[in-house]
């Protein structure tokens, strides 16, 4: 894939990675581009390394060797705290396990990142609504009935408790959707119901999704797709 460094959501070169320097890399990525807008299905079974490149990508982890572009910006070379603020600024990330604040509202959940990122504050804007109505936009649009927003979010279903963890991802439209195996503990129906959903309105906004899960069924949901395996290098199809 040829593209402007300005066209891509995230540029990976020459990517390796090892949780232990006497083991061999669990990474090691050529060349990996998401263009803006676009999604990335990556493929891999379980140990692969999943988890670890989300939490590279997003600067949870520092980069060992090799670069990251966010946004036409060398991500990989800032200190954490710096990366802290471009990941809360501009990714909406969805963790397998949710992470939601179960004593909070279902609305108090949502909102949330529009409190730590003014960036995520201002998102809003665009659409020229209130916090609340915001939350209660993306919550409509993820298929949550009203009549849970004022509930904790510990009382819902676990269907519901993963599209709140959606809504939160999305609301103050963040360029970078991230999903780390968001349906695993979904039913089938709901498998096909959230995937449907959820690529539906990254697209509507215009947010690259990167999705990663050991289920390849998942693939057809996607612009394109990257396998990844624990030893031999990948290189983007
Ligand atoms: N915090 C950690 N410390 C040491 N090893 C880890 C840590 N997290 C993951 N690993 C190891 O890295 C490998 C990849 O893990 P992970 O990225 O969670 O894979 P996946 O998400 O594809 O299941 C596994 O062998 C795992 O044991
Ligand atoms: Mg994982």
């Amino acid at each position: 894939m040829q593209n402007m460094a300005s066209d891509d959501a995230l540029k990976v070169r020459d990517l390796r990675f090892s949780w232990d320097t006497q083991t061999a890399d669990i990474l090691n990525i050529k060349n990996l581009d998401i263009p803006m807008g676009r999604s990335l299905f990556i493929h891999g079974p379980s140990g692969s390394g999943k988890s670890t490149l989300l939490n590279l990508l997003s600067g949870v982890l520092s980069v060992q060797h090799g670069s990251i572009q966010l946004l036409g910006k060398e991500f990989s070379s800032l200190r954490a705290a710096k990366r802290d603020k471009l990941r809360a600024d501009h990714i909406g990330y969805i963790f397998q396990q949710f992470n939601l604040l179960p004593y909070l509202s279902v609305l108090d959940n949502v909102t949330l990142p529009t409190k730590i990122s003014t960036q995520r504050r201002q998102g809003k804007a665009r659409h020229a609504r209130a916090l609340t109505e915001e939350a209660e936009h993306w919550l409509a649009q993820l298929q949550v009935p009203r009549s849970v927003f004022s509930q904790p979010v510990s009382r819902l279903s676990v269907g519901q408790q993963q599209r709140v963890a959606a809504a939160r991802a999305l609301i103050g439209s963040p360029e970078i959707i991230i999903a780390d195996e968001p349906t695993s503990a979904l039913d089938q129906q709901n498998i096909d119901n959230f995937m449907t959903v959820l690529t539906q309105q990254c697209r509507s906004i215009g947010s690259s999704l990167l999705f990663v899960s050991h289920d390849m069924q998942l693939a057809g949901f996607f612009d394109a797709t990257y396998d990844l395996h624990p030893s031999t290098p990948g290189e983007q199809e």
